[in-house]
């Protein structure tokens, strides 16, 4: 059992049992680099501000960059009775260092250390997930573009609607990543301040320079009040609401993708690496990784609803309810990042049966909005029309026959409106090429989305690139 730093106020030893309950090193200790990189920082400020002197401060950064190698290879063993990282780093140092490694702690609470921590993995892993994004859309578009022809039922309510093309249909899912993408970056803003200094609450006696340590962080911003800084995690709320505004995108495709390969639609096909089998009928490639993608959705959007009850009826400030922020967070960010991986692997390879597709755009009266519209452009009004073109569909349902099928008499029996140019609008390739309203199906405004997507997507990748003047975790 471990002495502890408010021992001097105890005097009976921890329960074993509050010892085991209590630690989060299980989990935190994923934060190590952080912690040692803003205890670093910390260090030199009070150097520079001479509160602890130059020469205390050398030993004690020199000391944790050790035990950060160490970590790294593995020649650290992290201990329970130590609770979490912040502490076993320290009594590690002191263990290296002696006594002074106790004067790196001045000026300092694990309360505002341990949002530090967090907020400088997260907006690593959100710089990461924001690459992952640019990967996913550009995946998109390449797939969109080289198929850019291909013609595909649309659907409401999972019937039939009206064809359009499936590139137009991968480009939504892109414009889904794409604000995924803009949320991202918005909320990394807001990880992006600097909290120590706040201390346990109320700051600190010490005259410390806060931006100075930012400046070391490469912070852009500190944080404004103490009590704000050391309790509140809306930072982590929003990044897990963004995470899972994400997962539902992820989710819907990963749905499409579960109906479109199976044997009734065979839209597409998981490529055999992507998919597995079944134990027991030889037959069968099933789906996993649309399922497993579609059911992780379930995982992170709990832990969105986990983090909002921990924090709902917290008072100020620092609350130990806190600490429950952390698996519900490292799981979301493991879980979405693995999400966007495969999906950037598997779909380049997708399998698309492009007859499969036309075929099932081809029949089922999908074209009859146009011959409504149609009738609309000939002086009809478009209730009349609607009405009209339903009693055509039905009385072509009953002939077992497709719109374009009929011939012009058949027709004028419902309207005399009909002419025989009706028929070069009910063609599948002006169905869909006549849409030209903005963001509508036609294939020039498709190929107009994907440059602009294409040019956006390099400015994204050119942002990606390391780095714009931020300093990262310590070799
Ligand atoms: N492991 C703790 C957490 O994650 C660190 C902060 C502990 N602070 C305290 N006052 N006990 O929240």
């Amino acid at each position: 059992m471990s002495k502890k730093p408010w021992d001097g106020r105890f005097s009976e030893k921890t329960d074993r049992t509050v010892e085991s309950f209590t630690s989060s090193i299980a989990f935190d200790r994923r934060l190590y680099l952080y912690d040692i990189e803003g205890s670093i920082a910390h260090c030199r400020m009070l150097a520079e501000q001479s509160i602890i002197t130059q020469e205390d401060a050398s030993q004690i950064i020199e000391g944790l960059g050790r035990i950060a190698r160490d970590i790294e290879r593995g020649e650290f063993e992290l201990d329970e009775s130590f609770e979490d990282i912040h502490m076993n780093i320290e009594a590690r140092l002191t263990a290296e260092i002696g006594k002074v490694a106790q004067k790196l702690h001045t000026a300092r609470s694990r309360n505002d250390q341990v949002v530090l921590d967090v907020r400088m993995y997260l907006r690593d892993e959100v710089t990461r997930i924001l690459e992952g994004l640019t990967g996913l859309c550009q995946v998109l578009v390449d797939l969109a573009e080289s198929h850019v022809d291909v013609i595909m039922p649309g659907y409401t309510h999972l019937q039939p609607a009206q064809p359009v093309l499936f590139s137009h249909h991968l480009m939504a899912y892109y414009e889904m990543f794409k604000r995924d993408r803009a949320r991202f970056k918005g909320t990394l803003q807001r990880i992006n301040v600097m909290p120590l200094g706040s201390a346990a609450l109320a700051g600190t006696t010490y005259p410390i320079d806060v931006e100075h340590t930012a400046k070391l962080l490469a912070f852009p911003e500190v944080s404004a009040n103490s009590l704000d800084a050391v309790s509140s995690r809306d930072f982590i709320m929003e990044f897990l609401a963004t995470a899972s505004i994400c997962m539902v995108h992820m989710s819907r495709l990963s749905e499409e993708l579960v109906l479109w390969s199976s044997a009734e639609f065979g839209f597409v096909e998981i490529p055999d690496a992507f998919a597995t089998g079944s134990s027991i009928m030889p037959q069968k490639k099933n789906p996993d990784v649309p399922e497993l993608v579609r059911g992780k959705a379930g995982r992170v959007f709990g832990n969105l609803i986990a983090l909002l009850t921990v924090m709902k009826g917290l008072p100020l400030s620092y609350n130990r309810d806190m600490q429950e922020d952390k698996e519900p967070l490292f799981d979301t960010v493991d879980t979405l990042k693995g999400c966007i991986d495969v999906y950037a692997k598997l779909l380049p390879q997708l399998q698309v049966n492009r007859t499969a597709m036309q075929e099932a755009a081809s029949k089922g009266y999908l074209n009859a909005t146009d011959m409504a519209d149609y009738l609309v452009t000939k002086g009809t009004a478009f209730r009349d029309a609607h009405h009209c073109v339903g009693e055509v569909v039905r009385y072509a349902m009953d002939q077992n026959k497709e719109l374009q099928a009929l011939s012009l008499n058949e027709l004028k029996k419902f309207s005399q409106a009909f002419e025989k140019d009706v028929f070069e609008i009910l063609t599948i390739e002006q169905v869909i090429n006549r849409r030209v309203s903005a963001g509508g199906t036609a294939k020039k405004n498709v190929v107009a989305a994907i440059k602009e997507a294409k040019k956006t997507l390099k400015v994204e990748a050119a942002e990606n690139e390391p780095d714009e003047g931020k300093e990262n975790t310590p070799s």
